[in-house]
C-alpha cells in the first residue's frame, strides 16, 4: 500500500517562514503555492436569505432567534461529506465550542433569558450543505440537509447508562443539547461525531460561596461560578443547586453521533463511549471488523481511552444496532519500557465494584474509575488520528504544571507540547501497544519549523500529517497549520492564522485538493487586535470563520 501511494507523500510547498508568520497578524499568512477563500464566518445565515445576516458590527447583535438560524461561533472540528463522492458538493458539519459572554453579548454577564439564549444559540454543531460553484468559490446554500444543533436541541441517550437514575431530572425534563463541541470525527459509516469538552463550565450555583462540590464534581471540575457565562442565573437546567436539575450536568461530557444527512434525525448521545472532557475522536475499523475509536481527555495530567465495539460494525448496523453502544471501554497506561496497557473499565473489576454500583456509574464517572485503575495521567490529550502502518497520534498539547515527569511525558514543564503515536496488538483490537515520542515541540524551537501546542491532527491516506496549533507560538509567531511527511520527517508551515486565534477542524474533499480548516477565536472577538474575516478597520468584530485551501496549481494539499 505504501509503495504504491509513496511518490504522493512529498511536502514540497515553499513554507510559510518564522519572519512572514510573524510581521502580519491581522490577515492570514498562507503558503506562496497556496491559497485561501473565507467561508462560513459566524453570524451566516444557515441557509441564505432565510434570516439577517450577522456581519460583525459592535453596535448591534444577532437576537436569540436570528441566532438559531445562523451558523455559530467558535469554529472547531468539522467534518465533510460529501454528495456521493463529489468534490464539488457536501454538507460540513461544524462544531461552534465557545464564545464569551464579552465577544457574543458585549457584555460580562447575561441580564436576561433572550441573553442567555443568545449565547446558547451561538454553541453547538451547524450541518451546513455547501457547494463550488463554476468560478471555484464555495458557498453554502438553502438545503433540507442543513441544521442548527445547540444547547436546547433535543438529544437521545443510547448505550449502557441511557436509562440510569444518573441522567434523570427530579423535573422529569427531557434531555436538551449539546456543549463546548470541540473536536471532532467521523464513522466509516457515515456519521459525525461531535465531542463534548469544557461542559462543566457552563454550570453555576445560585448558593455562590456556599456552594460546595461533591467528589464526582470536583473530579469534572464544577464550581460555583463556572466560567463565568451566568447562565445559571435566567436558565435553572445550569444552577447546580437547584433540586429540579439536580443531574442535568451528568448529561454534558459525551461523544454525540449526528447523522449529516437527515436533518430530522435526534443526535444520540453514545454512553458506552464514557464521559469526559472529550476532546475529539478517531475512528477506524480493527480485527474482524470491530470499530475502534481513540479519544483524549483534554484536561492537565487526564488520560487518552479507547472503544471497541463487541462485534463486526457491519452485523451490528444490520441488526439496527450502533457499533457504538455495545463494547469495551478501556483507559491507558503507557509504561516506562514503551510498553502499554489499555485496561478496561468495567464493573467487573473488582477494583470498580468496589466503588461503583453499576456499568452505567463506571462510564457516567469514567475519570474516576480511570483513577482507579491506575491510568497515565497525560499532557492535556488533544486530536488521535490514525496514519499510516496502523500508528496512532495523539497530541499532548502542553502542562504548564507538570513537575514529575514520565517516560511519556517527559518535560518539566511541558510548556510547548509534544506529540505520541502507539501501535495497538491485535490490529487495533488488543489490549496491549508499543509507543513512542514522536516529536517533542521543543526541538523545533529557533528553527524555521518552530511550533508548540499541538492540537488538531489530521493524517492524510498518504503519510502526511496535518497539525493546528493553539497558544502562543515561540518567537511572537502566530498559531500555524503545519504538514509533516512521516516518512521523511519533513515538517512546512502551510499557514498562520491572526492574533489570538488557533487552527482547527482539519478535513478535505475526496480528492484532497481542497482544505478546510477553521481560524477560531481570533483576536479573541477584540477588534483592536485584528478584525479578520473583515479587512482591517479597527471597528469590525473579527469572528470565527472556516479557511477553504486550495493550491494555485489544483494539486493535493499538504503537497
Ligand atoms: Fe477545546 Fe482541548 O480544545
Ligand atoms: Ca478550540
Ligand atoms: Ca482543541
Ligand atoms: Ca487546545
Amino acid at each position: 500500500k505504501w509503495g504504491k501511494k509513496s511518490h504522493k507523500c512529498k511536502v514540497g510547498f515553499t513554507p510559510v517562514p518564522n519572519s512572514v508568520g510573524e510581521l502580519d497578524n491581522v490577515m492570514p499568512e498562507i503558503s506562496d503555492d497556496y491559497q485561501y477563500d473565507v467561508l462560513i464566518p459566524w453570524g451566516t445565515a444557515l441557509e441564505p436569505g432565510t434570516v439577517k445576516e450577522y456581519t460583525g458590527d459592535p453596535s448591534t447583535r444577532p437576537t436569540a432567534q436570528e441566532a438559531s438560524l445562523q451558523v455559530g461561533i467558535g469554529h472547531d472540528g468539522m467534518w465533510f461529506f460529501p454528495f456521493r463522492g463529489s468534490n464539488r458538493k457536501g454538507v460540513l458539519a461544524i462544531n461552534h465550542e465557545y464564545g464569551s459572554n464579552s465577544h457574543v453579548l458585549g457584555k460580562d454577564a447575561p441580564e436576561s433569558l433572550e441573553d442567555v439564549r443568545l449565547s446558547q444559540n451561538v454553541h453547538g454543531v451547524s450541518v451546513v450543505a455547501i457547494k463550488k460553484s463554476r468560478d471555484g468559490k464555495w458557498t453554502n446554500y438553502k438545503s433540507a440537509k442543513s441544521r442548527r444543533i445547540t444547547v436546547n436541541t433535543p438529544m437521545a441517550f443510547s448505550g449502557p447508562a441511557a436509562k440510569s437514575k444518573l441522567l434523570q431530572n427530579p423535573a422529569g425534563n427531557i434531555a436538551l443539547g449539546t456543549l463546548n463541541n470541540c473536536g471532532s470525527g467521523a464513522t466509516p459509516w457515515g456519521t459525525y461525531l461531535t465531542c463534548e469538552e469544557n461542559f462543566n463550565g457552563y454550570f453555576g450555583s445560585s448558593e455562590g460561596d456556599a456552594f460546595t462540590g461533591t467528589e464526582e464534581q470536583d473530579r469534572y471540575g464544577f464550581s460555583a461560578n463556572g466560567f463565568g457565562y451566568g447562565w445559571e442565573k435566567f436558565d435553572k437546567r445550569f444552577d447546580l443547586s437547584d433540586a429540579d436539575y439536580t443531574n442535568e450536568q451528568n448529561r454534558f461530557g459525551w461523544i454525540v453521533e449526528i447523522d449529516p444527512f437527515d436533518a430530522s434525525q435526534k443526535p444520540v448521545k453514545r454512553t458506552a463511549m464514557g464521559r469526559f472532557k472529550h476532546e475529539a475522536v478517531a475512528v477506524t475499523i480493527g480485527k474482524k471488523g470491530k470499530a475502534v475509536a481513540y479519544m483524549g481527555d483534554d484536561q492537565r495530567f487526564d488520560y487518552i481511552y479507547k472503544f471497541v465495539s463487541d462485534r463486526n460494525h457491519r452485523s451490528m448496523l444490520r441488526e439496527g444496532v450502533s457499533p457504538l453502544d455495545e463494547g469495551k471501554l478501556y483507559v491507558a497506561r503507557f509504561n516506562e519500557d514503551g510498553t502499554g496497557d489499555w485496561l478496561e473499565l468495567t464493573i467487573d473489576n473488582p477494583m470498580l465494584a468496589a466503588r461503583f454500583n453499576s456499568q452505567a456509574e463506571v462510564l457516567i464517572y469514567a475519570r474516576i474509575a480511570a483513577d482507579i485503575l491506575g491510568a497515565t495521567p497525560m499532557d492535556r490529550p488533544e486530536w488521535t488520528t490514525i496514519g499510516q502502518e496502523e500508528y496512532v497520534y495523539c497530541t499532548l498539547t502542553n502542562n504548564s504544571r507538570r513537575t514529575e515527569p514520565n517516560a511519556a511525558n517527559p518535560e518539566t514543564p511541558n510548556s510547548t507540547g509534544h506529540i505520541i503515536r502507539w501501535k495497538d496488538s491485535e490490529h487495533h483490537t488488543g489490549t496491549s501497544f508499543t509507543w513512542e515520542i514522536y516529536m517533542l515541540a521543543s526541538a523545533t524551537l529557533g528553527t524555521e519549523e518552530t511550533f508548540g501546542s499541538p492540537d488538531a491532527l489530521w493524517a492524510d491516506p498518504y503519510g502526511r500529517l496535518f497539525i493546528g496549533t493553539d497558544g502562543g507560538q515561540e518567537f511572537g509567531l502566530q498559531d500555524q497549520l503545519l504538514v509533516i511527511d512521516t516518512k521523511t520527517g519533513t515538517s512546512r508551515r502551510l499557514l498562520t492564522g491572526v492574533n489570538s486565534d488557533e487552527v482547527t477542524g482539519i478535513t478535505v474533499t475526496p480528492d484532497q485538493r481542497t482544505m478546510f480548516v477553521n481560524l477560531q477565536h481570533p483576536g479573541n472577538g477584540d477588534p483592536g487586535a485584528t478584525n479578520f474575516p473583515a479587512e482591517p478597520d479597527g471597528y469590525t468584530i473579527p469572528r470565527d470563520c472556516t479557511l477553504v485551501i486550495t493550491r494555485k496549481d489544483g494539486g493535493i494539499i499538504g503537497s
